[in-house]
């Protein structure tokens, strides 16, 4: 059991490999990212100097030292790979992989791909992340797919992309109960998981939150996050007077 996310390849023979590697690795569902058409620019991410491979500098060889038991366990496992993707670019330099990457994947994603994935995948569940638009929730469910996830990647990938909490709305409306909606993009606390839910979303996702845990805490990480987000959600919850998700989801409140 588990979720596999997919980037989608240019290629539908690559597509089918990744599939069918997905599946021989025990995954049950699937979810197409259709929030990232390709690499944006991001400043930030310049300006740190975070580059694939990273760079050795000063200032890393500085952090290094710093963060001793980071630096043994980076040299005990060596750095990071894209694992899933080295055996088509047939190299596991990481630059000349996450070249291919750049190349090979993304950028052809449709309505048509994502019915042959579906149809592919085979009985596992297919979930469409990155939706903000009501039309394209109505199309998916349309074409199949079993789930809507709403999310602009956290604000980190288009400027332009209105905020995921203000898509949710109109895309509850239209989904009207036919699929489980995922909500993504901005959790940080209970009580944000408490708003979407109130919303309309059935479940959330959270990128930031875990990746942050996982830098501080190591394997601990995720599991530590996961306590502080449900004790915040609870607590939230007893504020409201609400004893279970359902009531977060129909207690009368002045709106
Ligand atoms: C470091 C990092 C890497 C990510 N990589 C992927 C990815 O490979 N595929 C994907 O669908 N989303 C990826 N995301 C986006 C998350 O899945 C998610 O949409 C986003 O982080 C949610 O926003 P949040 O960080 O505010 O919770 C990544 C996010 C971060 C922070």
């Amino acid at each position: 059991m588990g979720w596999f996310q997919l980037y989608p390849p240019q290629d539908f023979e690559m597509t089918k490999s990744i599939l069918d590697r997905a599946k021989a690795a025990g995954f049950h569902l699937l979810m197409i990212t259709a929030d990232v058409p390709v690499a944006s620019i991001r400043e930030r991410t310049k300006r740190a100097g975070l580059t694939m491979p990273p760079k050795i500098t000063p200032k890393m060889i500085w952090e290094g030292i710093k963060h001793p038991i980071w630096s043994y366990y980076t040299l005990l496992n060596g750095l990071p790979r894209l694992r899933t993707i080295e055996s088509y670019a047939n190299n596991k330099d990481l630059q000349l992989v996450s070249g291919f990457v750049n190349n090979r994947l993304g950028g052809t994603l449709d309505w048509e791909y994502c019915k042959r994935v579906k149809e592919y995948w085979g009985d596992g569940p297919v979930v469409l992340k990155g939706i903000l638009h009501p039309e394209d929730a109505a199309k998916a469910i349309e074409i199949g797919l079993d789930g809507i996830g709403v999310s602009n990647h956290g604000a980190r990938q288009f400027n332009g992309a209105p905020a995921a909490i203000e898509a949710l709305p109109p895309i509850v409306e239209v989904v009207n109960g036919k699929v489980p909606i995922i909500f993504d993009s901005g959790i940080r606390t209970g009580l944000d998981i408490m708003r979407a839910i109130r919303m309309g979303a059935d479940f959330v996702l959270a990128g930031r939150a875990f990746v942050a845990a996982v830098a501080a805490l190591g394997k601990y990480g995720g599991d530590h996050a996961a306590h502080i987000l449900i004790d915040d959600l609870k607590n939230n919850m007893m504020q409201l007077g609400a004893a279970n998700l359902d009531d977060v989801r129909t207690a009368d409140l002045m709106e």
